[in-house]
């Protein structure tokens, strides 16, 4: 069953009914001011980091789920009603949503009155934009109330829901004709804001939230909208809000266009006052100004339209295959943008008040994401090697307003360091820019510890080299990639994180899926010291992947698949031997992405071992099987029932690492099956099982142990959306980024007849035609670069050509 559909031409995912069976979001903003809103209107706003800068008030956990945001309220007569339903779920006449690039409009009305509201955040501004359109398409004359509604957070979202005690006494705000002002903090600590304004003359406002309500009121019918009035309330103390009433008329076939904006102003301490406890408003005035009549908040939205049709024109694909074209060309690198934005802070599932920035997570988000805007993901590394400890060992989060470490996580993730050489490999291929290894970059924020990027590196090679267990495979520490099997943990008090119990350091739980990272990556490491011409280190690097290698084979290998780990103890993790959890995803799929055993066939049996043993008709589980007790010396990978995340669930984000193994051993059928199970645009027509977002990858779908096989959770905040666009697009569809060129190297099924790619690679635009008549998997016969005849799969890559557009043939065969 399907809740909508997509439009691909406007690149909209269109929500027909409000009910969508969970709230279906879309994120507003590209830089500083972010807000999320669902397809009825719920949401929340906030300024760079989404626990301490906060705008808007929201509560997860409540009943009925999404139910603050920011509202309209149309009070017609004596129908009350909301253009995304919620809160008043007064049944619409007409409904619909469209979640864009960047913007959502909901479109709807109500007996002959139509409201469309278009939000979005403008390029460059801090603050996010309401253009509500009401026209009266019946025959009479409309006289109806128009109420706006936002209920303020009082900043720190984190004190915001727990310090009551102080809260209620702390809220101040100052009203001057249609603009509200929200300065609680402001007199003392704070040089910030909030404004929330129209531009329209008023006929009434509130600004505390029990006025507006009313005693025990709700959203779903506030006091102030039910009379038609407002109460003028200047908030002091408890809750403050921001409603503006505005009295319409509209004859028949009349319109009338209004521009609300809420945004985030900052003045310099010496500029804060224009009188006693007056707020200097001319900032205020500034960006209000830059958005107050219809023209210019229209060009601000083509403004925005034009910045994704750039981003998004470095990378698109057009094939017989509708679906693919879709995910590829939209969805997915638009996914890769808010990964990038958000890390995993802020979602419907993820509260902003928890975590920051991971250092593993922002690295692979970087994958999916450089070819974006190469610029930013360089600042991106060099901020994440700034976290990183002088014994190269890192910080597992740090905050984005401030970019320092987060001390109550601390480190010990020993996968950690080897995610930064990921990152920066991508990149260096992306954009070929090998400067970036001369940056002074700090330790722990330390100038006075800085050295060069390159010796970041280099310290995150030696790291793995230097933590070896009896096996000679990498000690685990607090947990690999996988934060929930925690080997040094032996956690049995409840409350106690999983995370930060125990030691971060174990003597003998040994990983083999950072030993699969170690060579992969190791080898990227190799090279970058080859381009530098550090011979004699390449060599010594060389020779670590090597007895890695060995290590895997000798003691990871467990005749038909890769092991998991060594525990504490010294036993198998994810071996036939186990009781429980005898298979484990991901050292199969970096195992046979480092190519580990590739020549004794490993790289085929592991593979064979997954699709005999994993799969599933909705994806690929984690594990098998499940988890059924507690396992002590295991961690919370136990603690969760059987099927569900870590525990034998779909985890989506290690689905593409088997569909990119696949593709190593040239198993196109295969590699595409594996993408195309998790894939969302493959799974609209199963919303009601499915659950999230038909147009986004979920972190985890509940997998055939859980009674709600198929069930997803966890939108949106997933390394899933970098690596599916790293999976489809360099190893599918083989259009990939090599430090010397652009390597053309599809593995796709056979019956594709082929596809043409445009792909903007340093500065040179390609047109690249893949065709594929000899129906194979993979391998390319013949390669045409405008007109010639290369030898071998990559075009070279030549600075003759920056800005200019080069096509090419490929053949496979
Ligand atoms: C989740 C993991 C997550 C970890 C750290 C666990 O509860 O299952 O997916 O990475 O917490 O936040
Ligand atoms: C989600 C975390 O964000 C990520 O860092 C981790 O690798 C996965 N969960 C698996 O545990």
């Amino acid at each position: 069953m399907k809740f909508g559909y997509f439009d691909d031409t406007r690149k909209e995912y269109v929500i027909t009914s409000p009910k969508t069976p969970l709230p279906w979001i879309n994120y507003l903003g590209s830089e500083s001011f972010f807000s999320l809103v669902s397809n009825t209107c719920g949401g929340y706003s906030f300024y760079k980091d989404a626990k301490l800068l906060r705008l808007t008030r929201y509560r997860y956990n409540n009943v009925p789920y999404d139910s603050n945001g920011h509202y309209y309220y149309i009070k017609d007569g004596d129908t009350i009603w909301n253009p995304g339903w919620m809160p008043s779920k007064t049944e619409l006449d007409t409904y619909c949503c469209r979640h864009g690039l960047g913007y959502s409009v909901f479109e709807a009305s109500k007996n002959g009155l139509s409201a469309v509201l278009t939000d979005f955040v403008p390029v460059g501004a801090s603050c996010e934009v309401n253009k509500l359109t009401l026209t009266n398409m019946s025959k009479g004359l409309k006289e109806i109330d128009l109420f706006s509604y936002v209920e303020f957070c009082l900043w720190n979202a984190m004190d915001d829901m727990t310090n009551f005690q102080r809260n209620f006494s702390t809220g101040e705000v100052e009203v001057h004709g249609s603009e509200i002002y929200h300065k609680t903090e402001y007199r003392e600590r704070r040089n910030h804001y909030a404004v929330f304004a129209v531009n329209a003359p008023i006929d009434g406002f509130d600004t505390d939230r029990d006025t507006f309500l009313g005693a025990y009121g709700e959203n779903s019918a506030p006091a102030v909208v039910v009379n038609g009035k407002s109460g003028d309330s200047v908030a002091s103390g408890w809750a403050p809000v921001g409603s503006h009433h505005l009295k319409i008329t509209l004859q028949p076939g009349e319109s009338r266009d209004l521009i609300f904006v809420l945004g985030y102003v900052e003045n310099k301490p010496e500029e804060k006052w224009v009188g006693l406890n007056q707020i200097n408003r001319a900032p205020a005035l500034a960006l209000l100004e830059k958005f107050n009549t219809v023209e210019k908040a229209d060009a601000a939205l083509a403004e925005l339209a034009s910045y994704w049709e750039n981003l998004l024109s470095h990378f698109s694909v057009s094939s017989e295959e509708k679906k693919l074209d879709r995910m590829v060309n939209i969805w997915h690198q638009y996914q890769c943008m808010v990964t990038f934005n958000m890390s995993r802070s802020a979602s419907y599932f993820e509260s902003g008040i928890g975590r920051g920035m991971g250092f593993r997570d922002s690295c692979q988000d970087l994958l999916g994401f450089v070819h974006l805007i190469p610029d930013r993901a360089r600042e991106r590394i060099l901020d994440i090697a700034a976290t990183q400890f002088e014994d190269g060992s890192a910080y597992h989060q740090y905050q984005p307003l401030t970019k320092k470490g987060n001390a109550d996580i601390g480190s010990g993730f020993n996968d950690d360091p080897l995610w930064l050489i990921a990152a920066t490999a991508t990149y260096i291929k992306e954009t070929g820019d090998y400067t970036i290894l001369d940056e002074r970059t700090p330790y722990d924020n330390d100038d006075s510890k800085a050295t060069d990027f390159m010796e970041h590196l280099r310290r995150s090679f030696l790291y793995t080299v230097t933590h070896l267990g009896s096996h000679k495979l990498p000690l685990i520490g607090r947990a690999d990639w996988n934060d929930c099997l925690n080997l040094n943990c032996f956690s049995e008090e409840p409350g106690e994180s999983f995370q930060t119990f125990g030691p971060s350091e174990g003597p003998v739980a040994e990983s083999i899926f950072i030993a699969g990272m170690f060579v992969r990556y190791g080898k990227d490491y190799v090279t970058i010291c080859r381009h530098r011409g550090l011979e004699e280190e390449a060599v010594e690097a060389e020779k670590a992947i090597a007895a890695m290698e060995k290590a895997v084979i000798e003691a990871g290998w467990d005749g038909e698949w890769f092991m998991r780990a060594y525990d504490a103890h010294g036993d198998k993790v994810g071996s036939k031997d186990c009781e429980e959890g005898k298979i484990f995803i991901e050292p199969q799929g970096f195992c046979v992405m480092a190519e580990i055993g590739k020549d004794q066939g490993l790289c085929q049996k592991s593979m064979e071992s997954v699709e005999k043993y994993l799969d599933t008709k909705y994806g690929i589980v984690l594990l098998q099987p499940c988890y059924t007790k507690y396992h002590v010396e295991l961690g919370e990978i136990t603690s969760y029932p059987g099927g569900y995340k870590e525990n034998a669930g779909i985890f989506c984000h290690n689905n593409p690492w088997i569909s990119i193994a696949e593709t190593v051993i040239g198993r196109g059928d295969r590699a595409w099956q594996v993408y195309t199970r998790t894939c969302p645009a493959y799974l609209e027509e199963i919303s009601e099982v499915h659950r999230t977002e038909p147009y986004v990858y979920s972190q985890m779908i509940a997998g055939k142990d859980a009674p709600n096989f198929g069930e997803a959770k966890n939108s949106w905040l997933t390394g899933t959306a970098a690596w599916t666009f790293l999976n489809v697009s360099q190893f599918i569809l083989g259009i990939r980024p090599d430090y010397d060129g652009l390597m053309i190297d599809p593995c796709i099924p056979k019956n594709l007849k082929g596809f043409e790619v445009a792909r903007t690679f340093r500065g040179i635009d390609y047109h690249i035609e893949v065709l594929n008549p000899e129906h194979v998997e993979k391998g390319i016969a013949k390669l045409i670069v405008d007109g010639k005849e290369v030898s071998g799969n990559t075009i070279p890559f030549d600075s003759n050509m920056v800005g200019k557009s080069v096509h090419v043939t490929a053949v496979m065969g």
